[in-house]
């Protein structure tokens, strides 16, 4: 990141932040990533990074409108990539004026949009084009927008392929999918049962004024956003962050204790914790990326509950000893068109080949799971897509292949938001191997 002079509590600054992060998107890097990249390299306090960071996920929300409004006023592509973030984002703040909910005056982010870009010896040539760009949307704001409005990328924020893919496979639902996936996301916890109840937690954030409300058996939803450590009882193990749609796993795999249970697909580890919070098992958690193995062993340390940690291929036998399981969960790795409300970036980066590739990797997973599971055994398998393909279509195609007797489960979950229900998209086919 370039060094640049701008006071850390200011707009300029967030906005100088969230143009690189959004031009590190441009460049394929994923959001996350791009945002600890900018960190490192900052010394921003963490007030200003969280600034950063609220600025870059609001952008990346309303990024495909941006864009539109930038490309109907420039006649060339902007660059350098960190000048065409710069105007994104700054777009996307005045831009959102229009539908109700202004965060800082037009004048103020026009503003600031300029003292970043003159702070900032790539962009400082540029500081009257933003600032002629910003004012000319600001007079031709309504045509602007009502062209912006005619596209559906625009309008959904999405990618052409991914609107027509979600129209084509959800004919009735299609436009409350793609708005869920524009909503922020709630902070939902899950209640660790070997420690405390619900009612008690509850209770117990009601004392310290921290509005929650049930949203599952174990799921408790905050009101506000929090950092994990300011979040009562996180450093001891109360509770743990997950989504409400993720905390289905563990229960539909009717655990009992003195089980052998493989976790294939486990880090960083968010329900092998609940696997092992819900009965006394033996669970050998696996998981292909190596660099990710130690976030498993954090969270179960903070849990203070234990598993063996292996490294290794779940479509392999490699890492095997030959001992079948009673239970196997197969999280598989998957487009993530189901948490895009997490994050907004992943649309932007996947193509469209990418849900044929990961089908075909995760039908080689499941098949060589299934060989390892002991007769009349349970093997979950859970997506967070919604891509038919890479759910309904490939447990459907496993069954037949493998002669699997599928049991109940709630089959592909829609991304939902109400006061009762608040989830991701996620998907889950249970089989059990019978025996004849
Ligand atoms: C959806 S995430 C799992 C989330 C995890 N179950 C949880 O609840 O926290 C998918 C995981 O599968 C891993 N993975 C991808 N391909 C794999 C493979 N062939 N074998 C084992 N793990 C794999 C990825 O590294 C990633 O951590």
């Amino acid at each position: 990141m370039t060094t640049i002079n701008l006071k850390p509590d200011s707009l300029a600054f967030s906005l100088h932040g969230a143009a690189q992060a959004v031009a590190a998107v441009g460049r394929g890097v994923a959001l996350p990533q791009a945002l600890a990249q900018i960190f490192a390299q900052t010394h921003a306090l963490p007030q200003a990074r969280g600034a950063i960071q609220d600025l870059s996920y609001y952008s990346m929300r309303h990024i495909g409108r941006a864009e539109s409004l930038l490309n109907a006023m420039t006649t060339k592509p902007t660059e350098p990539a960190v000048l065409h973030g710069l105007l994104c984002c700054a777009l996307a703040l005045v831009s959102d004026a229009q539908e109700g909910e202004p965060r800082y005056s037009d004048f103020t982010v026009v503003d600031q949009a300029v003292t970043a870009a003159a702070a900032d010896p790539d962009m400082a040539h540029a500081k009257g084009m933003v600032n002629a760009v910003l004012r000319r949307f600001l007079r031709e704001r309504d045509a602007l927008m009502k062209s912006a409005a005619g596209k559906q990328f625009a309008r959904w924020n999405y990618p052409d392929w991914w609107i027509d893919r979600m129209r084509s496979a959800y004919p009735e639902t299609w436009q409350a999918i793609l708005e869920a996936g524009n909503a922020a996301p709630p902070l939902t916890l899950r209640v660790n049962r070997r420690k405390t109840t619900v009612d008690d937690y509850l209770a117990m954030l009601a004392a310290q004024s921290v509005l929650a409300t049930r949203v599952g058996a174990d799921a408790v939803k905050l009101a506000q956003p929090t950092p994990v450590n300011l979040i009562p009882g996180f450093n001891e193990g109360l509770v743990s962050v997950q989504d409400a749609a993720a905390q289905l796993a563990a229960p539909l795999l009717d655990l009992r204790d003195g089980m052998r249970v493989l976790d294939a697909c486990a880090a960083p580890g968010g329900k092998s914790g609940h696997i092992l919070e819900s009965a006394d098992v033996e669970l050998i958690a696996l998981d292909n990326e190596a660099r990710r193995v130690p976030r498993i062993a954090e969270n179960l340390e903070r849990l203070q509950l234990q598993a063996q940690l292996l490294t290794g291929d779940a479509s392999s036998t490699d890492w095997w000893d030959g001992k079948p399981f009673d239970r196997i969960l197969a999280d598989v790795p998957c487009t993530a068109s189901g948490i895009v409300r997490r994050h907004p970036d992943i649309r932007w980066l996947r193509r469209k080949g990418d849900t044929t590739q990961l089908a075909a990797i995760s039908a080689k997973i499941l098949d060589n799971l299934w060989q390892m599971l002991q007769a009349d055994g349970k093997l979950l398998f859970v997506t967070c897509s919604l891509w038919p393909q890479e759910s309904e279509a490939q447990a459907a195609a496993f069954a037949v292949r493998n002669n699997a007797t599928r049991l109940p489960a709630p089959g592909q979950l829609l991304p939902t938001a109400s006061a009762d229900h608040d989830h991701d998209g996620l998907f889950y086919a249970l089989f059990q191997k019978t025996v004849s």
